[in-house]
């Protein structure tokens, strides 16, 4: 087993890693001083393959849960779910010390990482991400929230949890496609931080492809060692923290203009990617060699790299990025690669710049 702790003095949190997880939740959740009754929240996907383990763990190690089931899908992360979750947490008299496990992929994270900041101002959670998304990303660092019609993610809240279990496993049964989404947020954290890890991936991609444990559970655990090192350093995202977002802004576009669900997150983000190596080629001078490695790496890990648009598309995607949440006084500040390992946040980029990159793109 791998074990990374996110370093938050009184509120740190250890991320454990390996195969065969959930059958310790109980125990796992036993040591952290809780009170007896608890709540799994998960969604009907999940809930079908690995509810019945999480209950049978917690009731073994003494507990008292309870089952939530919310619909699969992103339209789960609203105020409605949020509402739903309350209400059978009061009807089954949930307290100040129960406390709520979030079994799934972000979408059940996020939710049930809210419901637990706000039912009672806070109930203790626990994360047990099953996709590999959640796994290196959504489920550490404490961003929790839902959506609006107005957008996604605008009611929120920065809760950590008390303990992350993530069980290889798990990501057995999980969609290829979802899988090869997931691999986007992985590749990002080695063009973000670690050169390294980014030769690694090069390397061992095919094994990561055949999701074989041993490399699994070293990328994973290597992801959450950089996402708990950036969040150690920048909680509530004052500045570091914003390198997370490599590739989002026109990511998040893509996603938005491009109406959700048509590309999953880890699709747009591919494509971002790319053209965020295109933009700091122009701007930082990243190599042409390394833009093109970048590229590459996902090509081989079978993402989108580009995409066709429509002028008329192209003005919708332009008009997205200008809403973006992280957009300050109309400015779109863009995270850039200096080389593969070492990016800068809040560089400014010309508009022109970026339609010249998505045309050429
Ligand atoms: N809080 C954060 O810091 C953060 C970071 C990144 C993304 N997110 C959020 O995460 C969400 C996306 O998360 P996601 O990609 O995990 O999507 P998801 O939770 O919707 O899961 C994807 C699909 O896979 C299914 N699934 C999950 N685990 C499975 C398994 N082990 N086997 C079979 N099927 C399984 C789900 O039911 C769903 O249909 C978005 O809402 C995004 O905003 C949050
Ligand atoms: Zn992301």
């Amino acid at each position: 087993m791998s074990t990374v702790t996110v370093p938050l003095g009184q509120r740190s949190y250890a991320i454990k890693i390996a195969a065969g997880l959930l059958r310790q939740l109980g125990v796992e959740c036993a040591g952290l001083k809780l009170g007896a009754r608890c709540a799994i929240i998960t969604d009907t996907n999940v809930g079908k393959k690995f509810a019945k383990p999480a209950f049978e763990s917690l009731v073994k190690a003494g507990f008292e849960p309870t089952l939530i089931v919310v619909p699969a899908g992103e339209n789960s992360k609203s105020l409605k779910s949020v509402q739903a979750c309350y209400d059978q947490l009061a009807a089954n008299r949930l307290e100040r010390k129960s406390f709520i496990v979030a079994l799934g992929g972000g979408v059940v994270g996020d939710l049930a990482g809210f419901v637990a900041a706000t039912y009672l101002r806070g109930i203790p959670f626990v994360q047990v991400p099953t996709t590999l998304l959640a796994q290196v990303d959504s489920s550490v660092g404490g961003k929790t929230g839902v959506n609006l019609k107005a957008g996604k993610n605008l009611v929120g809240a920065f809760y950590q949890p008390k303990l992350v279990l993530c069980d290889l496993d798990t990501l057995k049964t999980l969609p290829e496609r979802e899988f090869r989404s997931g691999l986007a947020e992985v590749v990002k954290y080695g063009i973000i931080f670690d050169a390294k890890l980014f030769v690694q991936l090069e390397r061992d991609l095919p094994k990561l492809l055949r999701r074989e444990p041993k490399s699994l559970t070293a990328v994973i655990a290597r992801c959450c060692e950089i996402k708990a090192e950036v969040v150690g350093q920048d909680e509530t995202e004052g500045g570091l923290r914003a390198i997370l977002n490599f590739g989002h802004t026109i990511g998040h576009a893509i996603e938005n203009s491009s109406g959700y669900g048509k590309y999953l997150h880890g699709e747009a983000i591919a494509i971002g990617q790319v053209a965020a190596a295109k933009l700091s080629q122009k701007i930082l001078g990243l190599s042409p060699g390394e833009a093109d490695r970048i590229e590459n790496l996902f090509v081989q890990a079978g993402l989108p790299v580009k995409i066709k648009f429509n002028p008329a598309q192209r003005r919708k995607l332009l008009a997205a990025m200008k809403l973006d949440k992280k957009v300050s006084a109309g400015e779109i500040k863009f995270v850039l690669a200096e080389k593969i390992g070492r990016v800068v946040w809040g560089q400014n980029v010309p508009q022109g710049l970026i339609e010249e990159v998505l045309i050429c793109g």
